[in-house]
């Protein structure tokens, strides 16, 4: 049976959510207070570079399933379910910045005069659903009829829709049989399709998204530092990765040795849960978390000391060309983007720093931003090659090197052909991958 859905939040991930509550069969209000936003989401168009969102938001934008608004007079008696995906970013000291979950609270609590479901979805410290119920009891005139649940979200960018409409899991942080049996009505269709169900106290649930997003950050560490131990000893990260992969146990994916992780998620997750570890006396945790960043945070600075080193020492004035801008392939989000970081230090050193991203734009002065790779490559005395879009791997290494001046290449996502690459005349370096050399 169809319900009543509120999303309020409709960035990266309540748009998603929005379009496949509709996608699901629900009838669905979207809320936000950025009314440039809410006007293009009414108009079928995201307002950010997510494959396979805008068919879908059109789609049922243009059904009239589902629409946006910033008034929360339109959703409060409304919905059965009201589902919260803010964004939770880090504040200064490394925990999560709450301000915006507990905004929604603040505007949404005084509103609700019969009872009601809220169900969170944003990332947060554990503790902050319990904390987020007992506000929206104090405001709202249904009292103790609001009731809070966890139902954290997987999504990654890039894939926002398939892992919308078919996740790996369903997690259900919840205190009553009611607000479980109106989530399993929620989730009906994936339910049907055999997606499992967790079901769990808040706690658990909040906990369960911090710590998924810790072991794939591990994940990457754990491969980069034995890429340091490749390059330290004179092995290959590539091979090895491939063989702790076939143990089932340990699995191939998130071994992707490189430049480390960046984005909008795993940075502030894990940085959030280390802080909230220190508070609640759990210092291994943090412990833990700290190396999981010092590892990441060398992956940057290592690329940058190799590419210093490929030039020679003498950094001012050269041109290098980067390849790549967003934090990942898929997307347009450069949030801590690791391929940022590397080229914003190479600028600093005084290079004439040149990008080329597929689809992310560049708001860092220090960097020119160029239209096309050729542009970027113009005169190049180094190519870097920091994140991975699949059309790189289709260059032509061999067209490429009458475009740059000189003919070096570090591949820092170790994913182009090296070989076709050296054929070319190339001189191609792969961090991690000693023994190629
Ligand atoms: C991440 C999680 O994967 C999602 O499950 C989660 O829902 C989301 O955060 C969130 O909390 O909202 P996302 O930030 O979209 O999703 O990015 P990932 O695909 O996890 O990639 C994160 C970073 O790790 C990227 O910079 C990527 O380049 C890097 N990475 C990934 C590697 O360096 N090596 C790998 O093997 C895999």
């Amino acid at each position: 049976m169809p319900l009543t859905v509120s999303v309020i939040g409709t960035n990266y991930l309540g748009a998603a959510h929005a379009a496949g509550m509709a996608q699901f069969g629900h009838q669905v209000i979207g809320v936000d207070i950025d009314q440039a936003r809410v006007d293009s989401l009414n108009a079928g168009r995201p307002t950010i570079f997510e494959p396979d969102l805008e068919p879908m938001l059109a789609r049922h934008v243009a059904s009239g399933q589902l629409r946006f608004t910033t008034d929360y007079a339109e959703i409060a008696d409304w919905a059965d379910v009201h589902f919260v995906a803010v964004g939770t970013p880090r504040a200064a000291d490394g925990s999560a910045d709450l301000s915006q979950v507990f905004a929604v609270a603040d505007r949404l609590g005084p509103l609700l005069t019969r009872p009601t479901l809220v169900a969170g979805k944003s990332t947060v410290p554990v503790g902050t659903a319990a904390r987020l119920q007992q506000r929206l009891r104090e405001l709202a005139p249904a009292g103790d009829g609001v009731e809070v649940l966890w139902n954290p979200e997987f999504l990654r960018e890039a894939h926002a829709v398939a892992d919308t409409l078919r996740p790996d899991r369903i997690v259900l942080g919840a205190q009553s049989q009611q607000a479980l049996a109106t989530m399993r009505q929620v989730y009906a269709r994936p339910i049907a399709d055999q997606v499992p169900v967790v079901e769990c106290d808040l706690a658990t649930a909040e906990l369960i998204k911090s710590a998924a997003n810790t072991f794939l950050a591990m994940k990457i560490s754990f491969i980069n530092a034995l890429a340091q131990m490749c390059e330290a000893a004179g092995g290959d990260v590539v091979p090895l990765a491939d063989a702790l992969g076939y143990d089932r146990r340990i699995g191939r994916d998130f071994l992707n040795a490189g430049l480390g992780f960046g984005g909008g998620c795993l940075p502030k997750d894990i940085a959030a849960l280390a802080y909230r570890a220190t508070e609640l006396g759990v210092p291994q945790l943090t412990q833990l978390i700290t190396a999981i960043e010092t590892i990441n945070d060398t992956q940057r600075s290592a690329v940058t000391h190799i590419a210093v080193r490929s030039l020679g020492d003498e950094v001012t004035g050269r041109r290098v060309a980067v390849l790549g801008a967003a934090f990942k392939p898929g997307t347009d989000d450069t949030r801590n983007s690791p391929a940022l970081t590397v080229a914003a230090q190479l600028a600093a050193l005084g290079a004439e720093v040149r990008v080329y991203d597929p689809q992310a734009r560049v708001d860092l002065p220090e960097l020119t931003q160029c239209p096309s790779l050729d542009e970027a490559l113009d005169a190049a005395d180094l190519v870097l090659h920091l994140t991975e879009w699949p059309q790189f791997r289709q260059l032509d290494p061999a067209a490429l090197g009458s475009v740059v001046r000189r003919k070096v290449l570090i591949d820092a996502r170790l994913r182009l052909d090296r070989d076709a690459w050296q054929r070319a005349g190339w001189q191609v370096i792969q961090p991690g991958r000693a023994t190629s050399r």
